[in-house]
């Protein structure tokens, strides 16, 4: 079992695989990824997640060059070479290597990197004692719709977090909630889910979108709009959704508890119907 590495169509040990100083990604941020991961060795939602790839590369006028079967067979051997139990998939397209320039020349051929590593899953009992959160800025650009590889802000975000001693840094622009550094944020007022609605200021994540079908077959309320900063205090649970979080309950923001403070009843049965889903 080792960690394995693609670029552009070859696949080779991660030590060996580097990119031009002069590509685009590394000196402008000019590309897009996405990360998947597996359940039980298959990737979850790979259509959706593939489909993320593709009209985060068309909003920005960058060539994807893989159809989707081809993505399909390049992940499994990714899979196969690496062979852990679980796995990490991260892709990332980028504009490609050209003499630093902001505008760029037409018909430059992307980058294509992909990286398959292991996959810990998050202790159990982080699940289901919940988590801890702060509040920052929401200071990024207006296309967080597109899941670019600038991530400054939500690196400088979740850097916050990390040193205030908590997990996730959730993100509020003019008095509303947008999303975490890392995921999707939703809250629980009177029995209703309420998060904040796709578009240009939050990524559309995947499990968001499964976990708000989810809810809505178990008969749910769902509202898209943004909470308050004082709804998200207020709010009778409030829960992250990502790949990387699953359903996860926060318990504590800025200090202050929510709800009874430990996670409730709603995002419970949520996080048992995505385990059964996964499962
Ligand atoms: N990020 N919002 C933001 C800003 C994210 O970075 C992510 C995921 C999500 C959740 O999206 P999804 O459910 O599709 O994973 C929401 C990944 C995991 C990352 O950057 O590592």
């Amino acid at each position: 079992m080792s960690e394995a590495a693609f670029i552009n169509g070859r696949f080779l040990p991660l030590a060996q695989a580097l990119v031009s100083i002069e590509d685009r990604g590394f000196q402008f941020g000019d590309g897009v990824y996405e990360v998947i991961r597996t359940y039980r060795g298959r990737p979850f939602e790979l259509q959706a997640h593939l489909a993320r790839l593709n009209r985060s590369a068309e909003a920005l006028g960058l060539c994807q060059p893989y159809a989707f079967e081809q993505w399909r067979d390049y992940i499994s051997e990714g899979l196969r070479l690496a062979a852990f139990p679980e796995a990490k998939i991260y892709i990332q397209v980028t504009r490609g290597a050209a003499p630093r320039d902001h505008a760029y020349v037409p018909n430059l051929e992307p980058t294509v990197v992909m990286t398959v590593r292991e996959l810990h899953p998050m202790p159990i009992n982080v699940h289901t004692a919940g988590v801890e959160a702060i509040t920052v800025n929401d200071i990024r650009w207006g296309r967080c719709d597109i899941k670019s590889i600038n991530l400054l802000a939500n690196v400088l975000a979740r850097q916050q977090a990390k040193l205030s001693g908590v997990f996730e840094a959730i993100m509020v622009r003019d008095g509303e909630v947008t999303e975490g550094s890392v995921s999707n944020v939703v809250i629980v007022d009177n029995g209703a889910l309420v998060t904040a609605p796709e578009g240009p200021r939050i990524l559309s994540g995947v499990t968001r979108e499964v976990v708000l079908a989810l809810a809505k077959r178990q008969g749910l309320d769902i509202q898209e709009r943004y909470p308050s900063q004082a709804q998200l205090y207020a709010a009778s649970e409030v829960f992250l959704t990502g790949t990387t979080v699953e359903v996860l309950p926060v318990v504590r923001i800025d200090g202050r508890s929510i709800g009874g403070g430990e996670p409730g009843p709603v995002t419970r049965s949520l996080a048992k119907r995505f385990l059964e889903k996964i499962g």
